[in-house]
């Protein structure tokens, strides 16, 4: 048996290999710099331009752009018209932001657990905790994969709850052959580096619903509207603009949309490469008995963005913190997606408690997540096999 780096024997690759990493080309650079010489560095032209290129992507009537995928889900969640008394359902098996944005807004957020299999929020228990003061479902396409958004739609419809879709993960997956962005009531997207398409910083809403649009609008900018026909008062000029509500600035600049512009005219190559990563994966942890693979609903084309490794630790003599660091040892850059979120200390201090979710909370024990992003080459993804190989070799039951 191979010895383990972790206890002196030779890794499996010499430099590290990230969990996740942006693809930057020369017309990425081009984009961005095309911009610093022109007339506009924020709420100029490429900021229409976006929208309308996310549009046409997936289908959505609007989009509003904003700094953040966390901005995205505050805004969403005010234009909801979630405030204080009311309840938001999310998954607890996300990034904090997809439950903040309802304490944001004053609300109480509500964890459903999650399908075992799919690691998504499961419709039959958000179907169990809605009541007559849920506001929201924040639903979150964890991991790329599609929540199935049937059953979600149907049930918020019956119970006009607002569906958000916290698609941060999925921009590129389809659902029953539509694109991710024009199913749910609202949808969020994310542009941070890690994810599929990037701005250093990004995010974006979109709906079909004119009235929600025209809220988001407002809410990215300080509640301020140039728009005559919702003017309270006459004009009193040509500089004339009313505040009518309270918003954020949530702009993003020119800069980040020519560079999210530009990365999107990579979604499909950058795509199909996850997708043949995501292949090799699986087809090399399916013949792990020590290994669960995440299963994939039949109704998700998904573009993955993580790539979750789940050991079964009945097989093993070893956890999943053993094995992060025995990862970390051969070289392999892992995370952890997702410490769920109401055991933070600040949910704890709120009154969460431990077994809430406990699907999601044994789930949180057993995984990693490996590296996934479009520029790894063969070698790389052969290198994390490799590593995986070596560890449950060495720590088999
Ligand atoms: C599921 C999910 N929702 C929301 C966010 C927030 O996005 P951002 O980092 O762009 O604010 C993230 C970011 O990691 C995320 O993973």
């Amino acid at each position: 048996m191979e010895k383990l780096a972790i206890d002196g024997g030779v890794p499996v690759r010499e430099t590290k290999l990230s969990y996740g990493r942006q693809y930057i080309d020369d017309a990425d650079i081009q984009a961005v710099a095309d911009v610093l010489k022109s007339d506009f560095l924020t709420c100029g032209p490429k900021i229409t331009e976006l929208e309308h290129k996310l549009c046409k992507l997936t289908g959505a009537k609007y989009a509003t752009i904003v700094s953040n995928g966390t901005a995205a889900l505050h805004i969403a969640c005010m234009a909801a018209g979630v405030g204080s008394g009311d309840e938001v359902i999310t998954t607890p098996i996300t990034f904090a932001a997809s439950a903040n944005c309802a304490l944001y807004c004053g609300a109480k957020p509500v964890f459903a657990d999650i399908n075992e299999k799919t690691y998504n929020i499961d419709p039959k228990q958000v179907e169990k905790l809605a009541t007559d003061k849920t506001k929201a479902v924040v639903a979150v396409d964890f991991t790329g994969q599609a929540v199935e958004l049937d059953a979600l739609t149907a049930l918020c419809r019956e119970k006009k709850i607002v569906l958000i879709e916290d698609a941060a993960h999925a921009i590129g997956t389809r659902y029953k052959d539509r694109m991710i962005g024009s199913i749910a009531d609202m949808t969020t997207f994310s542009f941070h580096p890690v994810k599929t398409i990037t701005g250093g910083e990004g995010g974006a809403v979109l709906t079909n619903s004119e009235e929600y649009y025209k809220k988001l609008l407002l809410f990215r900018s300080h509640g301020i509207t140039k728009d005559e026909q919702d003017y309270k008062r006459n004009q009193e000029g040509p500089w004339y603009h009313e505040q009518i509500a309270l918003g954020m600035n949530y702009r993003i600049t020119d800069i980040q949309a020519a560079l999210i512009i530009s990365q999107l005219d990579k979604l499909e190559m950058f795509s199909k490469r996850r997708k043949e990563i995501v292949k090799q994966y699986d087809a090399a942890f399916r013949a792990m008995p020590e290994i669960t693979v995440q299963q994939e609903i039949p109704e998700s084309d998904t573009t993955r963005h993580l790539y979750i490794l789940r050991i079964k630790p009945e097989c093993l003599n070893i956890g999943r913190k053993g094995f992060f660091e025995a990862m970390a040892a051969e070289n392999i850059g892992c995370n952890v997606h997702y410490i769920p979120v109401y055991r933070h200390p600040y949910y704890e201090a709120l009154g969460y408690q431990k077994g809430l979710c406990p699907k999601a909370e044994k789930l949180y024990e057993e995984i990693m997540t490996l590296p996934l992003y479009y520029a790894m080459t063969d070698k790389d993804v052969a290198d994390v096999i490799k590593a995986v190989e070596k560890i449950i070799a060495a720590y088999r039951k």
